[in-house]
């Protein structure tokens, strides 16, 4: 298990930014975000970006001009099928390339063809879109398997639409992911909210990997889980994924999960995003299948799911945000509790390898 200080410590922090997240594959939306010319910016692990959608693909850049720097973006979000830079007015088409620069011929006499925006690598798997700011990436199918690419092609198929919430908290991104892979603490945490939908009792026991056999790709897995109990709205929902009356729980590496604890409905899409060694921003969205919710309908269901969801969140989060105030730099090892937390093993054995 990790010590106290991985949890804590910025210089750790710093390293798991170059190693891991400016390294891998990133969460970074949904394609149905965007209509045609559609220009959203968004700020992920302190890198301002924007995304644009010309009709036909998408891309990232950095949000910044290649003249001078100057921010390129400002608002939120826009429809524009060119993006003006307002420092000295040049102009570039949504693929990120030279539209026009004002007295190129007169005072710069640059060659556009060799001008563009910084382009961030971006993949899109079904509706979920993944980027990466190394200079060369890995290809996506290094960090997941077939099965998890399949599986988020599948819930794709399904989902319609997606409403976002997030979050800031107090406590390093590792513990909501140990949290996660945890299956005991629901049955003590989450007793009144959760479990009450959950048929069946005690988890299971993950079976025994040897260290070296585990690697980037057996740190995103999941799947149907327990049994539970189908809730009364699943009827407004016309073609829901088929989780066969079971819990979906899919993880992926580094700060992803999925779940759907309503019979495949809905589900909700958790992306822990580091701020600090100690704050984590939590963006979760909650993606709908196709459903006969309209108008003020939707809203009171929108309300009424995030309510009880944010239930189960707060059971969470306040206790982590406790767990983290014991954690300092004084290197006490958090003791491993039994072969029930395996899960959590084979996440820190990796982690350590790659963070090296
Ligand atoms: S900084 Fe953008 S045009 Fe000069
Ligand atoms: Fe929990």
């Amino acid at each position: 298990m990790l010590s106290s200080n991985y949890y804590s410590c910025e210089k750790i922090f710093n390293q798991e930014k170059k190693n891991i997240f400016f390294k891998y594959w990133i969460f970074a939306g949904f394609t149905f975000e965007f209509t045609k010319n559609k220009i959203v910016k968004k700020n992920i692990l302190g890198m301002d970006l924007v995304f644009t959608f010309d009709g036909k693909s998408h891309h990232v850049f950095l949000n910044q001009c290649p003249h001078r720097f100057a921010e390129l973006v400002a608002e939120e979000q826009c429809d524009r099928n060119l993006i003006t830079c307002p420092y000295h007015g040049w102009s570039f088409k949504l693929n990120g390339v030279v539209n026009n620069i004002p007295f190129n011929q007169e005072l710069y006499k640059l060659n556009s063809n060799n001008i563009g925006l910084h382009s961030i690598a971006l993949n899109i798997v079904g509706k979920f879109m993944f980027i990466n700011f190394a200079k060369r990436p890995i290809p996506l199918t290094k960090q997941f398997s077939t099965k998890i690419i399949d599986e988020l092609i599948s819930i794709s198929n399904c989902i319609e639409e997606s409403h976002t919430e997030v979050k800031q908290r107090y406590f390093n991104w590792k513990l909501i992911i140990d949290n996660l892979r945890d299956p005991l603490h629901p049955l003590f945490v989450h007793k009144k909210t959760l479990m009450q939908s959950v048929k069946s009792g005690l988890p299971g026991i993950p079976k025994w990997i040897p260290t070296f056999l585990l690697n980037i790709k057996s740190l995103s897995f999941g799947g149907l889980d327990v049994e539970i109990r189908k809730p009364d709205y699943a009827k407004l929902f016309k073609d829901p994924w088929n989780c066969s009356n079971r819990y979906f729980n899919l993880h992926l590496f580094p700060n992803v999960h999925i779940a759907s604890a309503d019979n495949g409905s809905t589900f909700v899409v958790e992306f822990f995003e580091p701020i600090s060694a100690n704050q984590t921003k939590i963006n979760i969205s909650y993606l709908l299948t196709k459903h006969n919710l309209r108008n003020y309908k939707l809203i009171q269901f929108l309300n009424r799911l995030t309510k009880s969801s944010n239930l189960v969140y707060e059971e969470d989060f306040s206790l982590l945000e406790k767990i983290q105030s014991k954690m300092n730099n004084n290197l006490i090892m958090m003791p491993s509790n039994g072969i029930y937390e395996r899960m959590i093993e084979r996440f820190h054995a990796v982690y350590r390898r790659i963070l090296k």
